[in-house]
C-alpha cells in the first residue's frame, strides 16, 4: 500500500470542511491525510462508504445501543466505522477493537482514531478473522461487526467459529463485478439464509448506483 504525499490544496480543503462543520471525525480525517495517507483513503472515506457506516450506527442505536463488552470490527480497513461508533451519542461503547488482515491498516486506523487510542478506547489488530478464537478473548466481545462479509470465501464457515448467541452486525452486497468479492449475495433473503442467525433484530437493504448493500443485526 503506497503512502501518497499529501496535496497541500486538498489538505487545506479537508481542514476547511472540518472547520465549517465543526465535526471531530472530519478533523481527524484531515489530520490523517496531512500525515501521508494511503491512496485508497479517499475510497474508505467516500460518501457511499460513510453513508453505509452511518446507516449501521443508526440501526445499532435502535437495536443494541449498549454492547456488553468490547466491540470488534472485522475487515475494518482504516477504522472509519470505529471512529463513527465511538463518537455517536446514541451508543455506549467502552472499547473498539479494529481488526484487518492487511498489515498496513492498523497504523492508519490508530492515527485516524488517535483521540480514542489516547483514551484507551481504540486499538487496531492485524489478524485473519477466519483463524481467530473469539470465545477465548478476554474480556469477551460484546458485539462483533463484519461489514466485509462479501470479501470472505466462506461466510458460514467464519460464523461457525463464533460463540452461539454472540450479538452480530453483518453487511454484504451484490457487487459481483468487484474481483475481491467472493461471497456476494443476490438479495436480503439470500443474505439471511447465508448468515442463518438464531435471532434477527434488524434486516435491511440500501440500493446504491452500482449495487445494493444488505445489513443484518442479531445473534449468531
Ligand atoms: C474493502 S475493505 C471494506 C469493505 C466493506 N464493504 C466495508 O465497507 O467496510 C475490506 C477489508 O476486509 C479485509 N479483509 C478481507 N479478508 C479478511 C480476513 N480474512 N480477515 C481480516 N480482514 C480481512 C481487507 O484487508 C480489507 O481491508
Amino acid at each position: 500500500m503506497t503512502q501518497d504525499p499529501p496535496s497541500e490544496a486538498f489538505h487545506d480543503l479537508l481542514r476547511g470542511v472540518a472547520a465549517l462543520t465543526d465535526n471531530a471525525i472530519a478533523n481527524d480525517i484531515a489530520r490523517l491525510y496531512g500525515k501521508g495517507a494511503p491512496a485508497d483513503l479517499s475510497i474508505a472515506c467516500n460518501h457511499k462508504q460513510v453513508a453505509s457506516k452511518q446507516w449501521l450506527v443508526a440501526a445499532l442505536a435502535e437495536t443494541l445501543p449498549r454492547p456488553n463488552g468490547p466491540v470488534w470490527v472485522l475487515g475494518a480497513w482504516y477504522g472509519v466505522l470505529g471512529a463513527l461508533l465511538l463518537d455517536d451519542p446514541g451508543l455506549t461503547i467502552g472499547e473498539v477493537v479494529s481488526l484487518d488482515i492487511e498489515p498496513a491498516c492498523a497504523a492508519v486506523a490508530e492515527t485516524l482514531n488517535h483521540r480514542h487510542v489516547a483514551a484507551g478506547r481504540f486499538r487496531a489488530v492485524t489478524a485473519d478473522m477466519m483463524s481467530l478464537d473469539f470465545g477465548a478473548q478476554q474480556p469477551a466481545p460484546g458485539l462483533v461487526i463484519n461489514t466485509s462479509c462479501e470479501h470472505l470465501a466462506d461466510v458460514p464457515g467464519w460464523l461457525a467459529t463464533l460463540p452461539a448467541g454472540l450479538p452480530l452486525v453483518l453487511q454484504s452486497n451484490d457487487y459481483v463485478r468487484e474481483p475481491d468479492h467472493r461471497s456476494c449475495v443476490p438479495s436480503l433473503a439470500a443474505f439471511r439464509a447465508q448468515a442463518a442467525l438464531s435471532e434477527v433484530l434488524f434486516a435491511g437493504e440500501r440500493p446504491t448506483k452500482n449495487y445494493t448493500r444488505f445489513m443484518l443485526i442479531g445473534r449468531r
